[in-house]
């Protein structure tokens, strides 16, 4: 029997997250769409205190610009010497407009001399059905660990000073970081969730 395929918005701008996505959700019946797909250049405010609000209200928003099924996530990094910090801020940690690589070099300099290391990376995905409005989250979390310094060339972000098991994220080949990342652990359930789904609507 043919599965019907859905349509889902994947509402980032970002191109490193939709290739990300497009590799986990690669066996689904999903055709995923972008903003730009659909016609839509504005942003959604983001100003919520946690991940899960700031999904939520990223979801909400282009779910009603658009009428897709939409997903929208936000991830950021917790480190416990800094007291969970740079969290929701982490894209802006060194400023509004900071690059990848001026983040990370605030956080190793914040933690420079600093013996605990440890710290997680979190992703939540919110998941709206447009005829409902219903919204469900999905949280992914990596541990890990901030190195002294950057280390390897794949991935993006802070890839190249988070490790786990004494490699950084940007030492992995694209599959083993999915394997490991709190974007894979969170994709992996809104999978789940969408193959059940699927499954009741054919
Ligand atoms: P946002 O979810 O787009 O708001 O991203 C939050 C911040 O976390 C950005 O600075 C990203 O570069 C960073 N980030 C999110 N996911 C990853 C990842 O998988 N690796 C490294 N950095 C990430």
């Amino acid at each position: 029997m043919t599965v019907p395929r859905r349509r889902l918005l994947v509402a980032t701008g970002s191109a490193h997250k939709l290739i990300e996505l497009q590799r986990l959700f690669g066996d689904l019946p999903i055709d995923l769409v972008t903003l730009r797909d659909v016609g839509i250049t504005d942003e959604a405010p983001e100003d919520g205190a946690t991940f899960e609000e700031n999904a939520l209200q990223k979801a909400h928003w282009y779910a009603r610009a658009s009428g897709e099924w939409t997903l929208a996530d936000d991830s950021g990094l917790e480190v416990a010497a800094l007291d969970g910090a740079p969290g929701v801020y982490t894209r802006r940690y060194a400023g509004p407009n900071a690059s990848d690589t001026e983040n990370y070099e605030k956080l190793l300099t914040e933690m420079a001399g600093v013996a605990d290391r440890s710290a997680r990376f979190v992703c939540v995905m919110a998941l709206i059905d447009p005829s409902s409005s219903s919204a469900r989250t999905f949280r992914g979390e990596c541990p890990g660990a901030i190195t002294d310094a950057p280390r390897g060339e794949f991935g993006f972000g802070y890839d190249p000073v988070f490790e786990v098991d004494g490699r950084t994220m940007a030492e992995r080949a694209p599959a083993e970081k999915d394997a490991l990342s709190h974007r894979g652990r969170a994709a992996v359930l809104v999978a789940a969730a969408l193959r059940s789904e699927l499954e009741q609507t054919r």
